[in-house]
């Protein structure tokens, strides 16, 4: 089974520390609709597998599409691939694009699972982000879904903001929770070369929070989601059993997906192909009957490097069995000996064929990566 991607590249206004492709020229978004859906046929034979059991909508803002056109894009995907009847369908949403209306529509256009940016529950850092909704806003919209009957609920906190105190952090998870939702992706914030908040860093008007403390507020989620029986199955992702993100899920799972849109994405196990980042030069090619990006043939090495790199930040981590079976004996040898020094300073666990990293650790885990990588 497979997926397929969306990235719809427009957005209000723009926040201070994102770097997803986007623009605020909303003019182009039906004209961007039928470039998708051209996109999509052009692209249909990179599948091997034709079975979608996900379809992502992201974005940019993909709630700034009408549900026409999100159920269009669905139709589209149908009349090309075999849709699974079951299949998981996301749309990442801004607090402030919903009312009720668009949520009882956005309902039967199939999308049964919503990822929600609130960021923060707290205007301060809200306002630091320089985002366009308040906290109270991203309390109604979680509310206003629920009443729609959206019964898969994922919402995107922020941690490791400038000024944000640990109680600060407890307060927002303690609220997030409590709206019963039933998936949180929580990231650290990450400052992005020529962002607001970069540029801003990079002034001296602030400081970035100290590393001891960021590693107190993973802490603290990792201590309020288990209270909640939320646990991390990512590095980034926390759910209630059985809500794990299928779409995110699959990317660890080395399973074939096609991304459309301008930047997005496609692997499908032997090459990997990105779209160009430009929503004017993408939709001049699609219009022209050509495929708007690069590609690269995955080689042994990038795929043994892809897998320890989706697979460690996981809970689920590195199976060695795989390893062998996939690339052979002879790395899995290797990979066992670059392991040994961090299995030996407790930075790397080894139970039976699975390599992890130790929950304490797991802030660190892109060092280890590069540590083991081939
Ligand atoms: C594609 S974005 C946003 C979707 C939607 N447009 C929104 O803003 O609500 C997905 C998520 O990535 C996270 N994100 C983006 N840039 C980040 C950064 N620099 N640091 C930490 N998290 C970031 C945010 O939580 C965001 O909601
Ligand atoms: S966080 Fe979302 S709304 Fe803000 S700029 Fe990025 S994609 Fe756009």
């Amino acid at each position: 089974m497979a997926g397929v991607y969306f990235h719809i590249p427009f957005c209000k206004k723009r926040c201070r520390y994102c770097d997803f492709y986007s623009t605020i020229d909303l003019s182009k978004r039906k004209e961007l609709v039928g470039a998708l859906k051209k996109e999509l046929h052009l692209r249909k034979i990179f599948l091997n597998d034709t079975g979608i059991k996900t379809v992502y909508f992201g974005g940019g803002t993909p709630s700034l599409l009408t549900c026409e056109n999100i159920s269009g894009l669905l139709q589209a995907v149908s009349t090309v691939y075999n849709v699974d009847k079951q299949a998981e369908i996301t749309l990442e949403a801004n607090p402030d694009d919903f009312s009720l209306d668009y949520l009882h529509q956005l309902k039967k256009t199939g999308v049964n699972r919503l990822s929600i940016g609130v960021q923060s529950f707290s205007d301060d850092d809200l306002l630091f982000l320089g985002r366009r909704h308040n906290a109270l806003q991203a309390i109604e919209a979680i509310k206003y879904a629920q009443d729609a009957g959206f019964e898969n609920i994922s919402i995107d906190l922020i941690y490791g903001i400038p000024g944000m105190t640990l109680e600060k952090w407890e307060k927002n998870l303690e609220t997030a929770f409590n709206l019963n939702i039933q998936h949180l992706s929580a990231y650290h914030l990450t400052y992005h070369e020529n962002t607001g908040l970069w540029n801003d860093l990079k002034k001296g008007l602030f400081s970035e929070m100290d590393d001891d403390d960021s590693v107190k507020q993973f802490e603290k989620l990792v201590e309020v989601a288990g209270q909640h029986k939320f646990e991390l199955y990512e590095i980034s992702n926390l759910a209630k059993k059985s809500f794990y993100a299928r779409h995110n899920s699959a990317y660890w799972d080395q399973t074939e997906y096609i991304g459309l849109g301008p930047s997005a994405h496609s692997y499908n196990t032997s090459t990997r192909y990105w779209n160009v980042s430009d929503i004017s030069a993408y939709m001049k090619q699609i219009k022209q009957g050509f495929l708007p990006g690069e590609s690269e043939q995955l080689g042994l090495n990038e795929k043994i490097n892809d897998y320890l790199l989706t697979r460690l930040r996981t809970k689920w981590g590195v199976d060695l069995k795989y390893i062998s079976t996939n690339f052979g004996k002879g790395v899995e040898e290797q990979l066992i000996f670059k392991a040994k020094p961090y299995i030996k300073n407790g930075r790397l666990k080894k139970e039976g064929n699975i390599l992890k990293v130790p929950l304490k650790g797991i802030m660190l885990t892109d060092q280890i990566i590069s540590g083991l990588f081939f």
